[in-house]
């Protein structure tokens, strides 16, 4: 593995000896694995949990990371090729990436979709155009359709709680302020059905995943021994399931129009996670969310605060997941 950029990538043993390295890693500590090796780190965008768990995870290695954050206490980089760079951004991607990539053993970009044009954030033209310009291992610490580093450690979470491999996993479409990016949602379906999950995507209406996502899931879930579906009606979709993931998106029928994707969304606040959600599913039906998560608008209170809430095992498990691709990646460079 040279580099960490998609999950659904790899071969599913691949997937298994990560998650198996992650265990290890958790009992038997490696405080000095990676002794003498840095990590870059690029945020496009805020973080909490990526940022924090990725630094913690080369710490607990014996390595070292530095931080980047464009605008913030460093040049905002300008993206775009042939861009004329009269405005607020005083260096190109161009020069930044080589010389970070100079400073380091590998390098973890964040960069979240435009939100714009769906063709162009399902190709990861952003991402991409950065992955070009870097010839040291990176890691996908969110792209505009994936979140590698989450669906690792979602997997890892889904095996300590004891769920069967074919278990029935929904993700489910919960409400928010405005349009989130599809990367979460993209990843955990593929996750689930690289699995082997019987997996079923509940959404209203204007927010189906894009076409190649399920076919792609759709793939890997048979060569799994899984399912994807994929409905609006949320009696059938929860009746059964052991795994209720929950997230945000936005809509897909008006992706990019703001004022659109709005006005859909004002009569789906309904759409939220309570106790009730659990009456139909498996008795030990448990929660997953990837958070940051608005408590009482996606999930209540009441459901975050009680017995089926797995999200902050989930967080939790980004650092041995993490540890487990940066031994991964470096280790044995
Ligand atoms: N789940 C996740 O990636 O959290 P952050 O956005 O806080 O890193």
């Amino acid at each position: 593995m040279r580099d960490f950029l998609d999950l659904g990538a790899l071969p599913r043993a691949e997937v298994l000896e990560l998650l198996a390295l992650a265990r290890r890693l958790q009992e038997r500590p490696e405080p000095a694995a990676l002794a003498g090796r840095i990590l870059g780190l690029l945020f496009f965008n805020p973080s909490l949990r990526t940022l924090a768990s990725m630094q913690a995870a080369m710490a607990r290695l014996g390595g070292q990371s530095f931080v980047i954050t464009p605008g913030s206490g460093s040049w905002q980089l300008e993206t775009r090729a042939g861009a004329v760079m009269a405005g607020a951004a005083a260096e190109h991607i161009r020069e930044a990436i080589p010389v970070l990539e100079s400073y380091c053993d590998a390098l973890g970009v964040r960069a979240f979709a435009e939100g714009r044009d769906l063709a162009a954030d399902l190709a990861e033209r952003g991402f991409t155009a950065i992955a070009d310009l870097c010839h040291k291992p990176l890691i996908n610490l969110e792209s505009a359709m994936n979140h590698p580093c989450q669906a690792l450690a979602d997997w890892k979470t889904i095996d300590e709680l004891g769920v069967p491999r074919q278990a029935k996993f929904v993700l489910a479409w919960v409400n928010h302020p405005r349009a989130l990016p599809l990367a979460v949602p993209a990843a955990a379906l593929t996750m689930a059905a690289q699995r082997g999950m019987q997996v079923v995507v509940l959404r209203p209406p204007g927010f189906a995943m894009p076409a190649p996502l399920l076919q792609r899931a759709g793939a890997l879930a048979a060569a799994a021994g899984g399912s994807v579906t994929e409905t609006d009606d949320r009696a059938a979709a929860l009746a059964g399931a052991q795994v209720l993931y929950a997230k945000e998106w936005g809509s897909t029928a008006h992706y990019g129009d703001a004022e659109a994707d709005t006005r859909l969304r004002a009569a789906l606040g309904d759409w939220m996670v309570r106790d009730s959600c659990f009456a139909t599913t498996a008795p030990d039906c448990r929660l997953l969310h990837c958070l940051p998560v608005r408590r009482n608008v996606a999930v209540a209170d009441e459901v975050l605060d009680g017995p089926r809430s797995a999200v902050r095992q989930e967080a939790a498990n980004r650092l041995y997941a993490q540890m487990a691709v940066l031994h991964r990646l470096l280790a044995t460079r």
